[in-house]
Order: structure tokens, then C-alpha cells, then sequence
């Protein structure tokens, strides 16, 4: 496998074919990930909750983020390694290229971003000064309270056309990848229709471009198992035949199937 670019992804969009990617906090898995030859890692801010047992991403910290980035770039050459800003550390341009330039200086090579239209100006801050974005639209958890809860996004119609709208200013700033999380499928499709830069998926429906899962969660070792989920482990002998499973799951369009689904 050869290493992964943000340039390789758009061009397997462009072929239609899809990627995966999962997310790391640590060296071991690191390792079996990048074995395991899925595309992309994420650092996610999600380490809040499942390797520091909290209830939300807010309490998670850069230096939190650049020490799990630092384990995980140790683990894996291959993989295209995305980290999460968390909660705050964007919310001026000063704080937002100082920690972004921790997160790159530990390992990162893109930063992944919670919001759409409003964030467009700092997505540009960023990309113009050489530092990939990766947007995430949809339910995003920094703003749990602001949503009021971990509920499905974008079901009315014009929630739905207000995502569009966000998933283009981002891809207009920049921003080379979006995550979309927790939505109907028909408006996982449709974003994915909407812009030309790939669209990952996590609770999204299958005509994404991409997937994403939380690996503890599809390793089925989480407090409880998302609904849009799946435990790849439980039809395999070890850790990397199942995230070699979970791989080629999105490759080919068999994960999601409509039990992980929204309407
Ligand atoms: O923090 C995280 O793991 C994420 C994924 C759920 C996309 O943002």
C-alpha cells in the first residue's frame, strides 16, 4: 500500500471507489491499523470518552491531543494521520494557528475542525498557510450542549440544505476532507453529491465516500455500542483481521448496511 495523500483520496473519489478510516489514540493499534492497510487514522477528540472514560469531548486538551498524535504517528508511516482541534483551541486566529501548529509539529498532517459556515474564515487562516483541514459537519460533538443532547442532525429540510450549504463554504475555504456525522442517508448521499472533495461518513448512511468508526466501538470493547455501528470483532480470530475486515466492509459497500442507518 502506498502512503496515503489527501490527493490520493480525491482521486479515488473522482474513481468512485471508497476508503476507510478509524481512529487511534496509541502505538499498538497504530501499528495494527496501519497492518491492516486502512487509509486514513483519525486522533480523534473521542479519546475524551473512550480512553478517558468522559462523558463529552469538551474536557479533552491540545497537549492531550498532541501527546496521542505523537504515539500514533510512531505507529503508522502509511496511513494519512488526521487530528481532532479540540473544544476552544479554535476559537481565535491566534489560538487557532498556535495549536494547530502544535498538532502538525506532534505528527498530524491535517486537522480536522467541528462547524460549517461560520468556520469558513478560519479554515482559510489555516489552509493558506499550508495546514490541511478536514471539516465536520452535521452532529458535532463539542456542541453537545448547544444540540442538546447526541441526536440525529439535519432531518428537517432546512436544517438538511443549511449542511449543504456549510459542507460547500468549507470545501470553498479549503478544506479537503468533511466528516459528516449522524444524519439521514439521503443527506449523507447528497452531500456527497454536493461537493467534489471527499465525504466520510459515521452514521451517515452508505453513499458516502468513505466511513469512519470509533475502533473501540467496532472492536465491540466501548461502554455501548452506537446504533450506526458494528463489532467487526465478533467474526474474527484477532484485533487486525478485524479492522482488515472493517477495511474492505467499506471498500466494497457492504458496511453500512440499512441496520446502521438513519431515516
Ligand atoms: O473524535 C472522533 O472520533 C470523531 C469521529 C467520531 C469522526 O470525530
Amino acid at each position: 500500500m502506498k502512503n496515503t495523500t489527501a490527493s490520493s483520496l480525491s482521486a479515488m473519489k473522482a474513481n468512485g471507489e471508497k476508503f476507510a478510516v478509524i481512529t487511534a489514540y496509541d502505538f499498538t493499534f497504530s501499528k495494527l491499523i496501519e497492518n491492516a492497510a486502512i487509509e486514513v487514522v483519525l486522533v480523534g477528540d473521542s479519546l475524551g470518552n473512550v480512553i478517558q472514560g468522559r462523558d463529552s469531548t469538551i474536557p479533552v486538551t491540545v497537549d492531550e491531543m498532541a501527546y496521542h498524535t505523537e504515539a500514533v504517528k510512531r505507529g503508522n508511516e502509511r496511513a494519512l494521520l488526521i487530528t481532532d482541534m479540540p473544544f476552544m483551541s479554535y476559537a481565535t486566529e491566534a489560538q487557532t494557528l498556535e495549536n494547530a501548529a502544535v498538532l502538525m509539529q506532534a505528527g498530524a498532517q491535517m486537522v480536522k475542525l467541528e462547524g460549517g459556515e461560520w468556520l469558513a474564515d478560519t479554515v482559510h487562516l489555516l489552509t493558506e498557510r499550508g495546514i490541511p483541514v478536514c471539516g465536520h459537519v452535521g452532529l458535532t460533538p463539542q456542541s453537545v450542549h448547544k444540540l442538546g443532547g447526541y441526536k440525529v442532525q439535519g432531518k428537517e429540510q432546512q436544517a438538511a440544505a443549511q449542511m449543504i450549504a456549510d459542507a460547500k463554504a468549507l470545501e470553498s475555504a479549503g478544506a479537503e476532507l468533511i466528516v459528516v456525522e449522524c444524519v439521514p442517508s439521503s443527506l449523507g448521499r447528497e452531500l456527497s453529491e454536493a461537493v467534489d472533495i471527499p465525504v466520510i461518513g459515521i452514521g451517515a448512511g452508505p453513499d458516502t465516500d468513505a466511513q469512519v468508526l470509533v475502533l473501540q466501538d467496532m472492536l465491540g470493547i466501548s461502554q455501548r455500542l452506537p446504533s450506526f455501528s458494528k463489532n467487526f470483532l465478533d467474526e474474527h480470530n484477532s484485533i487486525e483481521q478485524a479492522i482488515t475486515a472493517y477495511g474492505n466492509a467499506v471498500r466494497t459497500g457492504s458496511f453500512p448496511g440499512p441496520e446502521h442507518c438513519f431515516k
